[in-house]
């Protein structure tokens, strides 16, 4: 059964929110196993990863922001199959945009209320709402560190979806995007 067509019949995305789901994507790709390491490499590169990890993911929430305003002034393509495949692809995709938006925000705020304001890129220092504030600090660290692995079981079921309609059912699913 072709629920969503073949690679020449699919219809896809639009162009803009093809490119911004595979720059954040890629950005995403990078940051989170960044994020890990560093709790693990030696103290001397320690604040090198930082200054990457947090300037590149801060720029995930940038292109998220442009992201949600690109994908809410125009409709997504129709998607077929049975209800409740489109109800597990709908609550995938709409959680994969919160915790895109949750894990940069609560990155921000924890490093700035542990008294650490972004350097972004160490070019400029980045204005924050929130200055020291010890007494959250360590409870927005546990929302950033709960939410990557959140973010994690997110995109494994996200993979997880586009290699079965590609690999197992053989639909059009993967053109959407690409
Ligand atoms: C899409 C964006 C982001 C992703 C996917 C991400 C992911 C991660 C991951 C996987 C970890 C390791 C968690 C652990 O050890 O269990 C981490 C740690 C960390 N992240 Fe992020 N991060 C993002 C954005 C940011 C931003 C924008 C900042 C700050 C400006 C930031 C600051 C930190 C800091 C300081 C740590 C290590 C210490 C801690 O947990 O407080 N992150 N991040
Ligand atoms: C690396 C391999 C990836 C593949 C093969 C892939 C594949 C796809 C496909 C086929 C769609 C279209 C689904 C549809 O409209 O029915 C899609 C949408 C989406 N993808 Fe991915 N993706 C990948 C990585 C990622 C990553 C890393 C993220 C974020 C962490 C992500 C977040 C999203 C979101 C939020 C949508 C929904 C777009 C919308 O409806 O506006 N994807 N992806």
């Amino acid at each position: 059964m072709e629920f969503a067509g073949n690679r020449d019949t699919v219809v896809r995305h639009r162009p803009a929110l093809r490119l911004l789901h595979w720059l954040v994507a890629a950005l995403v790709l990078a940051t989170w196993p960044l994020g890990l390491m560093i709790g693990f490499v030696k103290d001397d590169v320690k604040l090198d990863f930082y200054l990457v990890h947090e300037s590149l993911g801060f720029l995930v929430l940038w292109v998220m922001l442009l992201r949600v305003g690109v994908r809410l002034t125009g409709a997504a393509p129709p998607v077929e199959g049975p209800a409740l495949e489109r109800a597990a692809a709908g609550t995938v995709h709409g959680l994969l945009y919160l915790f895109l938006i949750l894990m940069p925000v609560s990155g921000f705020l924890a490093t700035n209320a542990h008294g650490f304001p972004l350097q972004w890129f160490g070019l400029f220092k980045v204005w924050s709402p929130l200055g020291k504030a010890p007494d959250i600090a360590w409870t927005l660290s546990a929302i950033h560190e709960w939410s990557a692995w959140i973010l994690l079981l997110l995109f494994a079921l996200h993979l997880g979806a586009a290699l079965f309609h590609h690999i197992l059912r053989r639909d059009g699913t993967l053109y959407r995007i690409l």
